[in-house]
């Protein structure tokens, strides 16, 4: 799937979906993190039906995976998020839209599904409008990403011009005109516009495109803040990039149903832990409250050892993506039903015949 997105998006939308911060160290080791975990299969059990359906706060998932928030999914695919999302509620799986989304939370909240909204805090003011949009169109669960004060440096994305606007240099030009499959689909369906703060920026007359366009986070905000966040969301609040148990036991104690462990993809912190080497604190931290991770999870195998780890199920942010860059809701559909028999195949081969059984007599850490 990623050598297929590699081939059909030019270069500076493929490093932008590809890359992380600096020298790319997490990015990497939450790569290495599942590369260090070996399991510990299990003979003559009876594997002939095998579960791997999950229920979290109440929401059954036909797959203990969904999707990540992904900002700017429009770059890989027309209409990016709502191909996501049709992929993932055909899949029986959540999908988690970003602020930065490229369709509006009302139009991907059509699609239906179990669709959960994720929030940027650019401004107070729009983050509440944005919180009361999301509960007016039927999002029940609502995900705070904590791991973005400032953005994160990609020199990826500073060598390619990547930014919005764009800085078009020679070669980017270049690079786009060989690739006109994907010119033309852009051309066809206008370039992506994070279509969520288009709509606020029109009617509170706030500056927030402009804020999001560079990224510009309100870096003040802290726990405080959440507290009055967590009055005004009535349903599932989830905290995204917790990496540390202490963070997860004020989370808890707050009021969060359930928390993240997350580093961001690696495109935040470079030099921060690996997810999965912060989940098992972290789960312990969080006393029964649900906990997911994401970060490196590149196949059915990892879904296992996140979950033997603690983890109640995962999010994943790239390999949905390649999918749909390889070719829209249908790549998507396809990276996800990979997923899915990948996880039943390792359940059987390990000789477990639930997800809900995993645990840590499962692996070994080797380092
Ligand atoms: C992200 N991620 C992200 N997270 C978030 O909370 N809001 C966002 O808008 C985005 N945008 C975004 C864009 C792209 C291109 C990527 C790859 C990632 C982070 C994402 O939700 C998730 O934490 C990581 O992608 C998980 O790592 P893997 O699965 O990509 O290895």
């Amino acid at each position: 799937m990623r050598r297929l997105a590699r081939r059909r998006l030019p270069r500076l939308a493929f490093d932008y979906l590809d890359g992380g911060a600096e020298d790319e160290t997490t990015l990497k080791a939450n790569r290495r993190a599942f590369e260090n975990v070996a399991l510990r299969p299990r003979a003559l059990r009876d594997v002939s039906v095998r579960a791997q359906s999950i229920e979290i706060l109440g929401q059954m998932w036909s797959s203990p995976f969904g999707i990540a928030p992904v900002g700017l999914a429009g770059l890989f695919w027309p209409h990016g998020d709502v191909a996501a999302a049709r992929a993932a509620a055909r899949a029986g799986v959540p999908y988690v839209l970003s602020t930065a989304s490229s369709s509006t939370l009302e139009a991907v909240a059509q699609v239906g599904g179990n669709l959960w909204f994720q929030l940027y805090v650019i401004e107070r003011g729009l983050a509440d409008s944005l919180v009361d949009r999301a509960l007016a169109a039927g999002y029940r669960h609502l995900v705070l990403t904590t791991d973005v004060p400032v953005s994160g440096r990609r020199e990826r994305d500073l060598r390619n011009g990547f930014s919005l606007p764009m800085r078009w240099r020679l070669g980017t030009v270049w690079d786009v005109v060989r690739h006109p499959r994907w010119l033309l689909q852009m051309a066809r369906h206008g370039a992506p516009q994070l279509a969520n703060l288009a709509a606020a920026a029109a009617t509170s007359g706030t500056q927030a495109q402009a804020a999001l366009l560079q990224r510009r986070m309100d870096a003040s905000f802290a726990w405080e803040d959440l507290r009055r966040l967590r009055r005004r969301w009535p349903h599932a609040l989830w905290l995204k990039g917790i990496l540390h148990a202490d963070d997860a036991r004020r989370a808890c104690a707050e009021g969060v149903d359930g928390v993240i462990v997350s580093n961001h993809g690696g495109r935040q912190l470079d030099g921060a832990m690996a997810s999965l080497d912060a989940l098992p604190e972290v789960v312990e931290a969080a006393g029964g409250r649900p906990v997911l991770l994401d970060g490196g999870v590149r196949r059915g195998v990892d879904v296992v050892k996140a979950m033997a780890s603690g983890a109640r199920g995962v999010l994943m942010g790239r390999l949905p993506m390649y999918g749909l860059a390889a070719g829209g809701e249908a790549g998507v559909a396809a990276a996800l039903e990979l997923v899915r028999q990948d996880v039943d195949r390792t359940l059987a081969l390990l000789g477990c015949d639930d997800v809900a059984r995993l645990g840590p007599e499962w692996q070994i850490k080797l380092k």
